[in-house]
C-alpha cells in the first residue's frame, strides 16, 4: 500500500483544470452511482500491460499508442471502432514485421473524453462561452446551455467505454486480428496510395510466411498469437472524480486499481508535483504516462519519477515527449541526461503532435513532415544518447479525415474544411498513419543494426 494515500486523497490538493458544475450535489450523486459500477478494465490486465512496458523500458519492444485526441458521444459507432482498429493494426503490424520488433498496442480509447483546456473561456464573434471540455464534462456546440458541465455525461461515457472495450476485446481476441487477414486489414480509401502498395507488399511477405509455417505445423489454430493480440486502453485521467469512483482494491494484491483504462497519464497541464493529479496516480499500480513538455526542468522531472515510481518499477512509468519538432532536439537531451544520470527506469515514448500544432485557415492542424521531424529527432537523441526510443504516441483515426496537412498522398491547406471532424485536437488519417509507421519501422531497424540489445534475451 502507497502510505498516506487513498482513492480520495486527492480532494486536499490543490487542483488544475476542474470544470465548475452548477450542482455539486448532483455530481457527488452521479460519483456515488459509477463506484457501484464494474469495473471497465481489470487488475491482471494492467499488470500485464506493465510486464510488456517493462520489457519495452529495458529495450525491448516498442509501445504504439494512439487512438482519438477526445472521443465523442456523437462519433461512437461500429465502424468508427473498427476502422480505428484495422488502422492501429496495419501500424502495429509494420512495426512487428519491418522492425521485428514486439509491438505493446495500447488505444487512446475507450475512456479518452476529458480535454485539459489552455483557456478557461472561448470567444467566436464576440460572444464568450466557457471551453469544451470534453464531452465526459460538456457540450461542443457554441451556445451556453451545451457548455454547462453535467454530470450524467459521466455516466454516458463510462457506458460508451464499456461499449467499446467490449467489441475491442471481440476485435482483439476473436478472429479479427488473425495475422491471416492482414490483407483485409487495408482500408478502402487508402487503397491506390504509396502506402496501400508498401503495405501490400509486407502483407503478401506475411502471407508467405504464414503458409510457410502452416506447412511446418504452426497454424492459428495451434498458436493463439497468431489470431489474437493484447490490446489495452489508454487515456488522460483529467476527470478526478470520475477516476477515484473507479478506482477499486484488486482482489488477489490487496491494491488499487484505476479501473477506468489498463495505462492512464497525466497530462502536460496538470503535472504539478504537489497538486491533485500527481496525488491521484501516485497511488494507483497501473501503468502510468507522463506528458514532458518544455517547461519541464530535469529536476523536477527526477522528483516527479520520485513520486510515481519510487521503487523504479520497470514499465510503470512512460514518459511522454511533446516538444514540437524544434524544441526537441534542445530539451530531449536534458530530460534523457537527468534520468539517465540517476539510472531511472522509464519507456521513452514520443508524441510528436502536441508541441506541432498551428492554426491555417481557422483551422487547428499539424504539418505531417513537421510530425516527421520531430520523430526523426526523438530517434536521433536517442542514439546520441544511447538509450531506447521506445514508442510512440499519436492522434489518429481510420477515418479519411482531412485534419493534418501534408503527406505522400497530401492534404492540402484548402482541403483542411472537406473533412474536418475531430472534437479536439487535428489526428493523423489512415494514410498519414500509415506513412509514419513505415517510417518508424525503418528507424527502429536501423537502432537495432547499429546497437547490439541490451540485455540477451531469455528463451
Ligand atoms: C492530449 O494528449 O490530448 C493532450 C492534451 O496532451 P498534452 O497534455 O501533452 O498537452
Ligand atoms: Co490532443
Amino acid at each position: 500500500m502507497v502510505k498516506d494515500w487513498n482513492p480520495t486523497s486527492w480532494r486536499a490538493k490543490p487542483i488544475q483544470q476542474v470544470p465548475a458544475y452548477p450542482d455539486l450535489n448532483a455530481l457527488a450523486e452521479t460519483e456515488r452511482r459509477l463506484a457501484s459500477f464494474p469495473p471497465l478494465v481489470f487488475a491482471g490486465e494492467a499488470r500485464k500491460l506493465k510486464r510488456a512496458l517493462g520489457d519495452v523500458a529495458e529495450g525491448r519492444g516498442f509501445l504504439l499508442q494512439g487512438g482519438d485526441c477526445a472521443e465523442s458521444f456523437a462519433e461512437h459507432g461500429a465502424d468508427n471502432i473498427r476502422d480505428f482498429f484495422r488502422a492501429f493494426l496495419q501500424m502495429a503490424v509494420v512495426l512487428t514485421f519491418a522492425a521485428s520488433s514486439p509491438v505493446v498496442k495500447v488505444g487512446r480509447i475507450a475512456g479518452q473524453f476529458a480535454k485539459p483546456r489552455s483557456s478557461g473561456d472561448e470567444t467566436k464573434n464576440g460572444v464568450i462561452l466557457p471551453s469544451y471540455r470534453g464531452d465526459i464534462i460538456n457540450g461542443i456546440e457554441f451556445d451556453e446551455a451545451s457548455r454547462i458541465p453535467a454530470p450524467e455525461r459521466q455516466e454516458m461515457a463510462y457506458r460508451q467505454s464499456a461499449a467499446t472495450l467490449n467489441l475491442l476485446r471481440a476485435f482483439a481476441q476473436g478472429g479479427y486480428a488473425n495475422l491471416d487477414n492482414v490483407h483485409q486489414w487495408m482500408l478502402g480509401f487508402v487503397s491506390g496510395s504509396p502506402q496501400a502498395e508498401r503495405y501490400g507488399q509486407l502483407a503478401d511477405r506475411i502471407s508467405e510466411t504464414m503458409n510457410f509455417m502452416r506447412a511446418i505445423g504452426i497454424n492459428s489454430e495451434s498458436h493463439p498469437s497468431l489470431r489474437e493480440t493484447d490490446f489495452f486502453t489508454s487515456h488522460e485521467a483529467l476527470l478526478l472524480g470520475y477516476e477515484e469512483a473507479l478506482t477499486r482494491v484488486d482482489s488477489t494484491s490487496g491494491e488499487w486499481y484505476a479501473t477506468s483504462g489498463h495505462m492512464i497519464w497525466i497530462g502536460d497541464r496538470t503535472r504539478q508535483i504537489d497538486h491533485a493529479h500527481v496525488e491521484y496516480c501516485r497511488g494507483i499500480r497501473n501503468p502510468i504516462g507522463l506528458k514532458c513538455g518544455p517547461s519541464l526542468a530535469g529536476d523536477d522531472l527526477l522528483r516527479l519519477i520520485d513520486v510515481l515510481n519510487p521503487s523504479n518499477e520497470a514499465g510503470r512509468l512512460t514518459l511522454i515527449t511533446r516538444f514540437g519538432h524544434e524544441k526537441a532536439g534542445e530539451h530531449l537531451p536534458r530530460l534523457v541526461r537527468a534520468v539517465e544520470r540517476e539510472g531511472r527506469k522509464v519507456v521513452w515514448s514520443c508524441d510528436p503532435m502536441h508541441g506541432n500544432t498551428i492554426t491555417v485557415n481557422d483551422y487547428k492542424t499539424r504539418p505531417f513532415e513537421r510530425i516527421l521531424a520531430e520523430v526523426e529527432t526523438f530517434f536521433d537523441v536517442h542514439r546520441a544518447e544511447g538509450t531506447h526510443a521506445g514508442g510512440i504516441h499519436i492522434e489518429m483515426t481510420g477515418k479519411d479525415v482531412t485534419e493534418c496537412t501534408g503527406g505522400a498522398r497530401p492534404v492540402l491547406a484548402e482541403d483542411l474544411s472537406d473533412r474536418y471532424h475531430t472534437h479536439c485536437d487535428p489526428r493523423l488519417n489512415a494514410n498519414q498513419a500509415l506513412e509514419l509507421a513505415f517510417l518508424v519501422a525503418e528507424r527502429i531497424k536501423k537502432e537495432q543494426e547499429a546497437r547490439p540489445p541490451r540485455q540477451v534475451v531469455n528463451f
